[in-house]
């Protein structure tokens, strides 16, 4: 609340401490009970103040973005594992894809905090892809970080290769209750889910990293709480080797990844 106040009248926390004596304008205060109305209403705050902090970075949010999850953290910090530990020297580049960017966070946070890294990040819709590359800018990552607009692979080059595939996709089946509940009634529904069981996204992305992967590369998806058995076995299925679960910070399995066999 603090910080909505704050944000609001543009002064600083310790500013609202300081000048407690001084009274509110009536046209604050009105200003404030509609402001206050938008989240008595469900409104998410990081759509009504415009911004989330994503592992290390701000990132910008608007409706028409997916507002990023702490959980999807676990993926940038595999990602960023993965491509440390491919030691390439400082003059060396490495390539990563972040499929269904959203805001930029994964591929950003990514750019951000390896040496290097060269990012490529896809998403299908419009406003997604405005306000990442709005993020890319304020985070002065314009140069490394790279977007297209498309589904999954197809803006790709046949002989595009990277040594990590990234991507939360919207992975909600379709008659989930919970679409219909709490932020995510403001967050766009094709960022949530895929119209159908919460699987295609994979199906596809499975099928064909393969062709985008360089030998040893990466690919590490993000998932609902209830798909790590079922996606596992789609890996399988699909020929991937070294199958590894990653649990978030509540215990729960929250992400694969896997290599080509
Ligand atoms: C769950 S959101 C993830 C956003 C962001 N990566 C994050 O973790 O905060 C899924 C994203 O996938 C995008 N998307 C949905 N279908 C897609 C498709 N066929 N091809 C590319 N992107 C797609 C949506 O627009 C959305 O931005």
């Amino acid at each position: 609340m603090t910080h909505l106040i704050s944000q609001q009248l543009g002064w600083s926390k310790s500013a609202l401490i300081s000048r407690d004596q001084e009274s509110l304008s009536p046209e604050f205060v009105s200003a404030w009970q509609a402001f206050e109305q938008r989240r008595l209403n469900g409104e998410p705050v990081a759509y009504m103040v415009g911004v989330k902090g994503f592992y290390n970075i701000d990132l910008h949010v608007a409706p028409g973005v997916l507002i990023p999850r702490p959980e999807t953290e676990l993926l940038v910090e595999c990602s960023i594992k993965h491509l440390e530990s491919l030691n390439k020297g400082p003059l060396e580049k490495s390539q990563a894809l972040d499929l269904g960017t959203g805001s930029g966070a994964i591929a950003l946070a990514i750019a951000k905090n390896t040496q290097n890294t060269f990012v490529t990040a896809i998403d299908m819709s419009t406003d997604a892809l405005k306000i990442a590359q709005h993020n890319a800018q304020q985070l002065e990552l314009s140069d490394r970080v790279s977007f297209l607009q498309g589904s999954w692979f197809e803006p790709l080059k046949e002989d595009d290769r990277f040594d990590l595939i990234a991507s939360n996709p919207p992975y909600i089946r379709h008659e989930d209750p919970h679409l219909t509940e709490g932020d995510l009634r403001f967050e766009p529904i094709d960022a949530l889910t895929d119209h159908h069981d919460g699987l295609n996204p994979y199906r596809t992305i499975f099928k064909e990293s393969p062709s985008f992967l360089k030998p040893g590369g990466l690919l590490i998806v993000e998932h609902g709480y209830d798909q790590s058995e079922v996606l596992s076995q789609l890996l399988k299925n699909a020929g991937f080797i070294d199958i590894q679960i990653h649990f978030d910070l509540a215990g729960i399995a929250r992400a694969l990844s896997a290599k080509l066999g």
